[in-house]
């Protein structure tokens, strides 16, 4: 392991049957680190962590997380983990009180200890309701907040957190991103997946990953230059027929990628040069305006382009 990895994959895969899940990725994630896993539905994120929870066995490659390998069947690792699954973890029909006391009778915790952990995490999560609330009655962002109490009662080192916000409201997501760099400030480590592009945008890093396999590995900021080394213009063909211009676009050397993105078009190109030929080549009509890629943009570049 080295200096500040605490999480340290090499090789790891994953079969089921024949088909291969989750193909032969490796990457490190430091302590203290807001790391991503971005990907399309299927592409391998749940599977990946609940490897790395000691949940599922690899059939191949190895990890260390926290310094713990897969020898035991995950028993260490599930120790100093915690794991929010995707699937909403927390009983409706009992209380809060309820559901912590269960969540700590699953790992073993001393009563007292729980009791501790209990009041440490509603301060951390800013938790003011009754401990007799029925969970049912919670608003869905408060509810998540609480499955993440749930999931650390045991102060693990490293929290993997599977779509916590699925179908939560904006203002809540917000309030749960706050809530994730509070946790890494506290020198946890946070691994999170998301389909909201606007969360991925807070990650330090993020591993995207397509059918298993992991296709690009950077901070917001490296995987937009990776994948747009030249310059982005966005198009407005203002209700024109589009189809004319776009083809004419393709032609012209050096587009790398052209996407719908709403009524306007992205299209990035190789270079400056290229830029200024091809839309030279546009009628006055058309409103060009030069942007900086979004990470959408790089999904749809390195994710939905590969499956064109
Ligand atoms: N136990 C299993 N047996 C067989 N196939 C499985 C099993 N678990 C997962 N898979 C398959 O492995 C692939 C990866 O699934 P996984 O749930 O890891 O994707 P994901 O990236 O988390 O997708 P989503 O964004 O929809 O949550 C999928 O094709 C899935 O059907
Ligand atoms: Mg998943």
């Amino acid at each position: 392991m080295t200096a500040f990895c605490v999480l340290e994959v090499k090789g790891l895969s994953i079969k089921f049957g024949d088909f291969t899940a989750v193909d032969n990725i490796s990457f490190c994630v430091n302590r203290g680190e807001i790391f991503g896993f971005l990907g399309a539905n299927g592409a391998g994120k749940t599977t990946t962590i609940r490897m790395l929870c000691g949940l599922l066995v690899p059939t191949s490659g190895s990890a260390l997380v926290g310094g713990l390998g897969f020898g035991d069947g995950g028993k260490g690792i599930k120790k100093i983990v915690g794991y929010m699954s995707q699937k909403f973890t927390l009983y409706n029909d009992l209380t809060v009180g309820e559901n912590l006391e269960f969540a700590a009778g699953l790992r073993k915790l001393e009563p007292a200890y729980a009791k501790k952990r209990r009041k440490e995490l509603f301060d951390l999560i800013d938790f003011n309701k009754p401990l007799s609330s029925k969970v049912a009655s919670l608003p869905g962002g408060i509810k998540q907040e609480l499955a993440l109490a749930a999931s650390m009662l045991h102060d693990p080192e490293i929290v993997f957190l599977d779509e916590p916000t699925s179908g939560v409201a904006p203002a809540s997501r917000a309030r749960f991103w706050s809530l994730i760099r509070r946790i890494t400030g506290l020198g946890k480590t946070v691994i999170v997946t998301t389909h909201y592009m606007d969360e991925a945008e807070q990650c330090g890093r993020i591993a995207l990953m397509r059918t298993g396999r992991l296709i690009a590995l950077g901070s917001p900021e490296e995987l937009k230059r990776s994948a747009f080394p030249g310059p982005m213009a966005e198009l407005d063909f203002k209700g024109a027929d589009a189809a004319g211009y776009i083809s004419g676009l393709g032609k012209a050397g050096g587009l790398l990628e052209l996407s719908p993105q709403g009524m306007r078009w992205h299209a990035a190109f190789s270079d400056k040069a290229a830029m200024d030929a091809a839309l030279a080549a546009l009628p006055r009509s058309v409103s060009v305006s030069l942007i900086k890629p979004s990470l959408e943009d790089v999904f749809i570049r390195l994710v939905e382009g590969a499956e064109r």
